[in-house]
């Protein structure tokens, strides 16, 4: 049996479904939760141990370290999914709108991942951050979702970058729509809860369907979830996609920041320099790992 694998906000949406494929594969899980009854909805699962923790709060950090010391088996992996959703005008959001969403979507992942990396590294383990095509995409309406998830994309980079030497495969993952309850808890926690901004509250229409229903089920993110955790090639960046739509727009735009940065750049690429660009990016990645590895040890 492998060693346990964490999954932060297990209670819905991605998280579930992921804790869902781990146990149903006989991959123990730790799967943070926030309320006794979603820790008890869980716990009917076989190998899932759920653990009440909010990613905002050092000492439920603290307990959950505990829980995984109790257990005694390390750990595998983490999955940071933990994360909430945003809609609003940058111009008429509140600094507490952005500090709320990045405390959980950002500073929560390096939170509980500071507070386990030692048995990652003991482990030679993995990181996998839950982005979005927010990570690359950025709307009028999505500001602060978008800005959180690009932050992820950053700290995801540098993770990888001071780990990978030390054994510990850090990646992110880009789901596009799936299904979940983030616009439920959206509503929960801003329009019920909190103190939404004007713009919210005009733009609101209480007809809409929360339920995300129009999107497939969550199970592609959580397989995708499960090459980056245990394949022995596991990729930087995962896209997945509900359909071919939301991976163009995505692809697109990544391509657009490329020629926008090369457009007006002191020193920019050729059309060639950038076809060779792009075909070093599809080399398979461990041939680049292999490539880099080897200038770093000829310079
Ligand atoms: N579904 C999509 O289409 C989609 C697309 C791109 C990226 N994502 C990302 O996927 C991740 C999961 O979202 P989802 O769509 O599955 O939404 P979801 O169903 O709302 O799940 C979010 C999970 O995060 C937990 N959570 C929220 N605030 C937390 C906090 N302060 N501390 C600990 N846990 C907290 C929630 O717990 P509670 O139940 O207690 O609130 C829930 O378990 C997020 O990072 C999201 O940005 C989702």
């Amino acid at each position: 049996m492998s060693q346990p694998v964490l999954v932060t906000g297990g209670s819905s949406g991605i998280g579930l479904a992921a804790v869902a494929l781990l146990a149903e594969r006989g991959v123990p899980v730790f799967a943070t939760v926030r309320t006794v009854a979603d820790a008890e909805r869980l716990a009917a699962r076989p190998g899932v141990e759920p653990v009440l923790c909010d990613v905002r709060s050092d000492d439920d950090v603290a307990r959950l370290r505990a829980a995984i010391d109790e257990r005694g088996a390390g750990l595998w992996g983490l999955v940071n999914n933990a994360g909430v959703g945003q809609v609003g005008h940058l111009t008429t959001e509140s600094m507490q709108d952005m500090r709320d969403v990045f405390d959980i979507n950002v500073f929560g992942v390096h939170r509980v991942t500071n507070a386990v990396v030692d048995l990652l590294l003991e482990s030679g383990g993995r990181v996998v951050n839950m982005s979005s095509i927010s990570g690359t995409l950025s709307s009028a309406e999505m500001g602060i979702y978008s800005m959180s998830k690009h932050a992820l994309e950053a700290y995801t980079d540098a993770l990888w970058a001071q780990l990978r030497e030390r054994g510990v495969h850090v990646c992110a993952v880009a789901p596009g729509n799936f299904q979940s309850a983030l616009a439920t808890n959206f509503v929960q926690r801003v329009l019920v809860g909190g103190n939404p901004s004007e713009w919210l509250l005009n733009a609101y229409d209480p007809d809409f369907d929360l339920t995300r229903s129009q999107y497939p089920p969550a199970d592609a993110v959580a397989s995708v979830c499960y090459h980056a955790l245990f394949d022995p090639n596991p990729h930087r960046r995962y896209l997945v996609t509900p359909d071919a739509d939301e991976s163009l727009m995505t692809l697109r735009q990544a391509a657009m920041e490329l020629l926008e940065l090369n457009r007006a750049a002191s020193h920019p690429c050729s059309h060639e320099e950038l076809h060779a660009l792009l075909d070093e990016a599809t080399a398979p990645m461990h041939e680049q790992e292999g490539a880099a590895a080897a200038s770093a040890s000829d310079g």
